[in-house]
């Protein structure tokens, strides 16, 4: 296993991932940890491996994701928990696709547990730990000076399709893809690409026929298997000759 912080530079420690430079100047080095935090960075622990699964499973969702059109920041993985990517000018929003009513929206709205959600609700919200993430509109977001009209309608479309592309893949998979967060960056050209993470820290899986949560809602909820249950969605997804090759 390497270990970039002997020979790299770390230019972002988050919450559960660390970004190195790379030899490139515009390529990162995204290194997923088995940290996992929950409510707001109040719940914390570590749970061994978990870097390891959510790196897979990231891959082989960019991977689906690069071959149906859409322009992320994957180049590949160079060895388990650590993604080479293409380095963003990130922009700070946490775009949220719902297509079944559950989590913090049913706090803040009377929708039912469960509900579906069709067409799916995209949220904005503002990625910002001093501001705990609040929702945006369109109008807050251009006056912030987040993002244009444009970007914000690109972004939109972007999202929606990424919907349809990952949960027809799962489902075929046998999971139902619930809600998930995506962030967006640009790159050297201003092209706005999909950037962080699609891992069962961002978004809500569910086992197509029994609904059994098979992601961090796991830990939001204290189960003590949380593990087990990342280590069976990542078999679900990622095929198991490359289970093998990255040496879970
Ligand atoms: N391709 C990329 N280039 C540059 N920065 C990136 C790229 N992809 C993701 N990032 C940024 O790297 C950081 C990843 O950190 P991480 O997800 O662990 O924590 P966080 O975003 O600070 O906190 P949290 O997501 O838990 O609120 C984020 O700030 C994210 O916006
Ligand atoms: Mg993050």
């Amino acid at each position: 296993m390497i270990t970039m912080s002997d020979s790299k530079k770390l230019i972002y420690a988050g919450k559960a991932k660390d970004v190195y430079e790379s030899k490139k100047e515009d390529e990162v080095i995204v290194s997923f940890r088995d940290d996992i935090t929950a409510g707001d960075g109040e719940k914390k622990d570590n749970l061994q491996g978990k870097g390891h699964c959510n790196s897979l499973i990231s891959s082989k969702l960019f991977e689906i994701l690069e071959k149906n059109g859409i322009d992320t920041q994957y180049i590949k993985l160079i060895s388990s928990g650590f993604m080479l990517s293409k380095k963003l000018d990130m922009i700070p929003l946490e775009v949220i696709a719902r297509n079944i009513a559950t989590g913090s929206l049913l706090k803040r709205f009377p929708f039912k547990e469960s509900q579906k959600l069709n067409p799916p609700i995209i949220q904005m919200d503002y990625k910002n730990d001093e501001y705990h993430d609040p929702m945006l509109n369109d109008e807050i977001t251009i006056a912030l000076g987040i993002a244009t009209q444009e970007e914000l309608d690109e972004i939109r479309a972007i999202t929606l399709k990424i919907n349809k592309i990952l949960s027809e893949f799962l489902k075929e998979k046998g999971i139902l893809l619930v809600d998930f967060k995506l962030e967006f960056g640009k790159d050297k050209e201003g092209k706005i690409v999909l950037g962080d993470e699609i891992s069962p820290d961002t978004c809500r899986y569910w086992d197509i026929n029994t609904l059994e949560i098979l992601d961090k809602d796991s830990f939001r909820q204290g189960q003590d298997n949380v593990m087990d249950i990342y280590e069976q969605l990542c078999g679900m997804i990622v095929e198991e000759k490359d289970i093998k090759n990255w040496g879970i």
